[in-house]
């Protein structure tokens, strides 16, 4: 029995369950979810049938299994399903359902629910190991990541037939601890977050540009987070790639663009994460054509750009939270609190960008937040990903 302070009373979560020796630990994970107080609707996919039994999962769910579209009376199941779900978890994924789900294909009533749905999707994938690692399936993840579904990587250890390797589904703990993070947070429910990313562009004649190595993996990262944690999040950005599902995206190239778009929407911003890697400077003028070799080596003269984050920070109002970044290749505190007093701001994550690992492109990133009075706390390497959810965590403070 469960009471209305369960930590998951009120919230309804569709379990697909796809076809894999790991569909046993589905009911496991069903089981959980019902005694933190979630109304579980089970879902199987026909492959799922093979592994467990529809009326174990049926007794320990709050409602029937179902596996079909056609199998009740009214034929929209599917949207019902989805549009009723605070959350749709699937526990065991299979290669097969991240291909579907990344490209669309709504072949059957799990399919069909997972595009249905508005709600945030949890996938859990499970299989051999040279599966897992196989670039199609690597490059559905990651495309389901860029759109904003959680996928709880698999772990390393014993799979089906003897074999060992990545690709054992998580632990029933994690997959429910991700589910509870992922319902319950929502401490930045009502503000609206803006976020910048990539590295501006800034033309030299119709072909060439000044640009950088910033790949906008952690603007992206901390768009998303914010978004899951309830913000209402736009993305500024000069990145080519999806904006994670939920996220307002404003295209922009050059430091001037960037400062124009900026300065409109922090006007009534909550939160401006500046994770743009913005150039210094910029040509004085761009030629109109291609400059042409046989003219000789040009002369580029530059001129800086605009500060665009020191200008927020002059223009701050009361209550407003201002996040920048320092990337630096030593001296790493001292820059950072030089910046964050110089431009006024209420947050610097400072990273050492010659460190391996470290920035610009890669994954992952370590920092130190720098906070006015000189209050430190460090990251080790980790993904962008936690790195964005320290952020949020210290500007939720900050806020409270
Ligand atoms: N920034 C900005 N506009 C610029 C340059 C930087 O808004 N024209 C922002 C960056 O987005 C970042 C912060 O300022 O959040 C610090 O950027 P960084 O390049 O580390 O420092 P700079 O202020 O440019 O100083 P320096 O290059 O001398 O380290």
């Amino acid at each position: 029995m469960t009471t209305s302070s369960a930590p998951l009373a009120g919230k309804t979560i569709v379990l697909g369950v796809c076809g894999g020796i790991a569909a046993y630990k589905a009911v496991e994970v069903c089981r959980r979810l019902v005694d933190l107080g979630a109304h579980v609707a089970p879902v199987m996919t026909d492959g799922a049938e093979r592994f467990v039994g529809r009326t174990t999962l049926s007794a320990l769910a709050s409602q029937p299994v179902q596996t079909s579209l056609w199998d009740e009376e009214s034929p929209i199941p599917h949207t019902r399903l989805g549009q009723g779900a605070d959350l749709v978890l699937v526990a065991p994924a299979t290669a097969r359902l991240l291909s579907a789900y990344a490209h669309g294909l709504a072949h059957d009533l799990l399919t069909n629910v997972l595009i249905a749905t508005r709600a945030p999707v949890v996938v859990c994938p499970a299989m051999h190991t040279e599966m897992w690692e196989h670039q199609a399936v690597q490059a559905n993840v990651r495309t389901l990541r860029e759109r904003g579904v959680h996928v709880v990587d698999p772990e390393d250890g014993r799979l089906a037939g003897g074999d060992s390797g990545k690709g054992r589904l998580a632990a029933p703990d994690a997959i429910v601890a991700e589910v509870s993070s992922v319902l319950g947070q929502r401490d930045l429910a009502g503000a609206h977050v803006v976020v910048s990313a990539g590295g501006t562009r800034e033309p030299i004649d119709a072909v060439r540009v000044i640009a950088n190595r910033s790949s906008g993996k952690q603007g992206y990262a901390v768009a998303d987070e914010a978004r899951r944690r309830g913000a209402r999040v736009t993305l500024v950005t000069t990145v080519d790639r999806p904006a994670p599902i939920g996220v307002e995206t404003v295209c922009v190239e050059t430091a001037a663009q960037m400062k124009a778009v900026l300065d409109g929407l922090a006007a009534t911003a909550d939160v401006v994460v500046m994770a743009a890697a913005v150039a210094d400077f910029r040509p004085v003028s761009c030629t109109s054509g291609k400059i042409k070799k046989s003219g000789g080596v040009p002369e580029i003269v530059l001129e800086p750009t605009p500060d665009i984050l020191a200008g927020l920070g002059a223009a701050k109002r009361p209550g407003q939270i201002l996040v920048g970044f320092a990337a630096e290749t030593g001296d790493l505190v001292a820059q950072a609190q030089s910046k964050l007093e110089r431009k006024n701001l209420d947050l610097v994550v400072a990273n050492d960008v010659s460190q391996p690992g470290v920035g610009f492109q890669h994954d992952t990133n370590a920092v130190t937040f720098v906070r006015p009075g000189g209050e430190l706390e460090s990251h080790p390497l980790s993904d962008k990903r936690d790195i964005a959810r320290a952020l949020l965590d210290i500007v939720v403070g900050l806020r409270a």
